[in-house]
C-alpha cells in the first residue's frame, strides 16, 4: 500500500483529458492561494469522454499514480475521470484526499425552481451506473434532458471555445430539444469555456458547474486532514501536460 503523505508542502495535484481542468485550477487557486498546484492535462489522449471505460481508467490511474508519488492530495478536475476511476483510487490511497466532480445536477435544483433542467456532459459520464443513479433522484423534482456534446471537449482542445464553429456546433446539438430548458447542467470541465457560445445559442439560461464546489470540498478535506499549507507558505503554479503543443491554450485559459 503506498505510504500516506503527511507533508502540508506537498503539492496538490489536478487531474484532466486536457484543459478543461484549467477552470477548476483557477478556482483553487483563488480558495488556496498558499499551496503548490501542479496541473496535469492528458492532451494527448483527449478526449477521454469518447473512450471506452477501461481505457479511460488506465489512463487516469496511470497518471494518477505518477502524480501522487509527490503530491498530497488529488483533485480529478474531470467528471469522466471521476466517473470511471474515483472509486478505484480511493481504494487504492485511502489515506489521501481524492476529490471528484459530478455533473452540479443537485446544486441545480436547489437553487431556484428548475422544472427542467439540460444535462451536458461526456457519453462516459453519462452512460456510467453512478450517473443514472443521480439522475433517477433528481427525476423526482424536475424532467432531465442529458446530452453527450463532444464537439465542445474538441474545440475547447483546439482552441475554438468562443468561436463561429461553436455556435454551429451548439446549433445543431440543441436543434434536437423539443423546447429549452430551466437550466443548463456544464457536467464537464471544458464546457465552462464555450460559455459564452452557449449564451448566444441558448439565451441567458442558468449554467452551473462544479468548479467553485469542488475547490470548497478540497479546503474542507484538507483542514480536516491538517494537510493546508502553513500560513506563511508562498503558493505555486506548475502547468504540465503530455502534449507539450497544449501548454500556449493551457497558459491562455488559465490567464482568461
Ligand atoms: N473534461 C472532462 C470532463 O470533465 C472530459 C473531456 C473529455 O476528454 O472528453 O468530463
Amino acid at each position: 500500500m503506498p505510504e500516506p503523505v503527511t507533508n502540508k508542502n506537498a503539492p496538490i495535484a489536478l487531474l484532466d483529458s486536457g484543459a478543461g481542468g484549467i477552470g477548476v485550477l483557477r478556482e483553487v487557486q483563488k480558495l488556496l492561494p498558499r499551496e503548490q498546484l501542479l496541473y496535469f492535462g492528458d492532451s494527448l489522449h483527449a478526449p477521454y469522454g469518447e473512450k471506452s471505460t477501461a481505457e479511460i481508467r488506465r489512463l487516469v490511474l496511470t497518471a494518477a499514480d505518477r502524480l501522487l508519488a509527490r503530491a498530497k492530495a488529488l483533485v480529478l478536475a474531470c467528471n469522466t475521470a471521476t466517473a470511471v476511476a474515483a472509486e478505484q483510487l480511493r481504494r487504492r490511497y485511502p489515506d489521501r484526499p481524492i476529490i471528484g466532480m459530478e455533473p452540479a445536477l443537485r446544486p441545480a435544483l436547489s437553487v431556484g425552481a428548475h422544472p427542467t433542467v439540460l444535462v451536458l456532459a461526456t457519453a462516459a459520464t453519462l452512460g456510467q451506473e453512478k450517473f443514472a443513479r443521480l439522475r433517477q433522484k433528481c427525476e423526482k423534482s424536475a424532467t432531465v434532458w442529458a446530452l453527450s456534446a463532444p464537439g465542445i471537449v474538441r474545440l475547447v482542445e483546439q482552441g475554438l471555445a468562443d468561436s463561429p464553429q461553436m455556435d454551429a456546433y451548439l446549433s445543431t446539438l440543441f436543434a434536437t430539444l423539443p423546447t429549452l430548458p430551466d437550466a443548463v447542467v456544464l457536467g464537464c470541465t471544458h464546457f465552462p469555456f464555450a460559455q459564452k457560445s452557449l449564451r448566444r445559442v441558448l439565451g441567458d439560461l442558468p449554467f452551473f458547474d462544479g468548479a467553485v464546489g469542488t475547490a470548497k470540498e478540497l479546503r474542507r478535506r484538507l483542514a480536516a486532514q491538517h494537510l493546508l499549507a502553513p500560513k506563511d507558505a508562498a503558493g505555486s503554479i506548475m502547468l504540465r501536460t503530455s502534449d507539450p503543443r497544449s501548454l500556449p491554450l493551457f497558459l491562455r485559459l488559465y490567464q482568461q
